[in-house]
């Protein structure tokens, strides 16, 4: 199986290491500092910001307010990575928009800050961390929706999902993710105006 470099270390973060462990992958974690919060597992690699990235697949597991930031230390390794992008950038203040532009979506805003041979694929934003974690969304597996352009990226992203027991569906090309947003958007503001539960999710039944 694949190799996983994973920049940040909260909820998400979390989530997806447990994924990848779940799929034989193995795990480095890079912490914005020594101090970010993070629980310590055996088999893990840990890093901090500016380490080199191990990793084949490289997970943007941050705000993307910190992207710019990230890709100071980071965009030169990124060219040859496969690079997932999961953010939902909600706007935490009025939880009535997001903060991409009207007309693309982060996603496609980081390929642009990207350099060539760099293959963002956007994925895991449609679902919640705990369903992640468990693998299962209610009685069913976790369904895992992505989208991007470069072939070869998706399916190393896809069987990463599958490898850790969940379905994977390819939505189309990264022009998708602006459709992803949105449905990971609602879902968000749904559980956070408690109509429904961080536990569960929307789900996409075979
Ligand atoms: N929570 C969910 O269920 C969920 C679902 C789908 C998608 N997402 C997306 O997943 C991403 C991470 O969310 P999360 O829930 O895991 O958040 P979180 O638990 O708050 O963790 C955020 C991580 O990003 C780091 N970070 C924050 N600002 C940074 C900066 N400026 N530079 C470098 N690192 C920074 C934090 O480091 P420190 O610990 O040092 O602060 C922490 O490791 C977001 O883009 C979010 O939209 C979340």
């Amino acid at each position: 199986m694949t190799s996983i470099s994973i920049i940040g270390s909260g909820k998400m973060g979390a989530a997806i290491a447990e994924v990848a462990t779940r799929a034989g992958a193995a795990v480095q974690i890079i912490k914005r500092s020594p101090t970010s919060m993070s629980a310590a597992r055996d088999g893990f690699a840990y890093g901090v910001m500016g380490d080199e990235l191990t990793g084949d697949l490289v997970v943007l597991a941050v705000p993307y307010n910190a992207y710019e930031g990230i890709l100071q230390h980071y965009r030169d390794q990124l060219s040859r990575k496969v690079v997932i992008d999961i953010s939902n950038p909600i706007d935490f203040s009025t939880y009535d928009r997001l903060k991409s532009p009207a007309d693309s979506s982060t996603a496609a805003e980081l390929a642009k800050m990207l350099p060539e041979g760099s293959a963002v694929v956007k994925a895991f934003n449609v679902n919640l961390g705990d369903t992640l974690t468990s693998g299962t969304n209610g009685t069913t597996p976790t369904t895992v929706l992505f989208a991007g352009d470069y072939a070869e990226a998706k399916i190393a992203v896809a069987q990463l999902i599958e490898g850790a027991g969940m379905r994977a569906v390819d939505a189309g090309p990264l022009t998708r993710a602006r459709e992803l947003e949105a449905m990971g958007f609602l879902q968000i503001i749904m559980a956070a105006l408690g109509k429904t539960r961080y536990e569960s999710g929307f789900t996409l039944l075979p």
